[in-house]
């Protein structure tokens, strides 16, 4: 992935992760399209020079119309970056269904929904990425999180199938796995001491992005605890550690 000149859609990028890598794309000399649904918040990414449209990751129909308007406003788009998502806590043993649905709709329909949408236009640029955001949460889950961990394992699967599927095309795939990071994704997070602090993480994670060539599953040192776990023989143990 080249570091500068390139038209950016990241979605999710009004707080977080995605509003952090997004400030730091657009310092680089990239054109960063940020979307999300918190107005204010996107008028700050306005007010900072970048582009910045409401959307609403759960709704197909405006996210095809979206798709649409945003490449035929920017013919240069070649990157998106499928960061928005949703973390809630579900007891199965009461009333889970509609955050499971909403989990799944948000974080795995979504990211499919726009690159079905956005994938013709990708292919038809020269160079091109897609990336996704996994979780060290794929590997080894949270079980206070049953459907988000699921999502996030579908994303990590899903990856590796279009990174096949595209091989020998223009696009690249490329999968951001993130430890816990303390950003606002669930109530505390932002303080929590065993989460990795945002700043460290951006740092890191652009570093590995500026590799060349870029490794496929990017991540930060932390993120072993989880993803080596199975194949250190540890994964019990790892499993017991987050689930205690
Ligand atoms: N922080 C961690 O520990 C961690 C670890 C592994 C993976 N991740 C992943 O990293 C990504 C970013 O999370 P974060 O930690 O930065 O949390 P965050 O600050 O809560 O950011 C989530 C972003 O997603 C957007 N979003 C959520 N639902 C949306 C919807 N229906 N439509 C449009 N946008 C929506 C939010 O924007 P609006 O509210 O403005 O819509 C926000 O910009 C997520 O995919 C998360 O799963 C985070």
């Amino acid at each position: 992935m080249k570091k500068t000149g390139n038209t950016i859609l990241l979605t999710g990028g009004t707080s977080g992760i995605g509003r952090a890598l997004a400030e730091r794309f657009h310092a680089d000399g990239n054109t960063v399209i940020v979307t999300g649904r918190r107005q204010p918040l996107l008028d700050e990414m306005a007010a900072q020079g970048m582009i910045a449209h409401a959307l609403d990751m759960t709704d197909a129909a405006a996210l095809r119309d979206f798709a649409a308007r945003i490449t035929a406003d920017h013919p240069a788009l070649n990157i998106v970056l499928h960061n928005a998502g949703i973390m809630l806590a579900e007891d199965m043993t009461a009333d889970f269904l509609q955050t499971a649905e909403d989990t799944v709709t948000t974080n795995l329909l979504g990211p499919i929904r726009l690159t079905a949408a956005l994938l013709p236009h990708l292919l038809a640029q020269p160079d091109a990425t897609i990336l996704t955001v996994s979780s060290g949460l794929a590997f080894v889950p949270l079980s206070r999180t049953p459907t988000y961990c699921a999502t996030k394992a579908a994303i990590h699967s899903w990856s590796q199938s279009l990174r096949h599927q595209l091989r020998g095309t223009s696009v690249e795939v490329l999968e951001i796995a993130p430890p816990a990071v303390q950003t606002d994704l669930m109530p505390g997070h932002a303080t929590n001491p065993n989460a990795m602090p945002l700043a460290e993480f951006i740092d890191e994670t652009m570093g590995i992005l500026s590799q060349d060539p870029t490794p496929s599953l990017v991540g930060v040192k932390r993120l072993d605890f989880q993803r080596r776990a199975e194949a250190e023989g540890r994964y019990d143990a790892a499993f017991a550690a987050l689930n205690p």
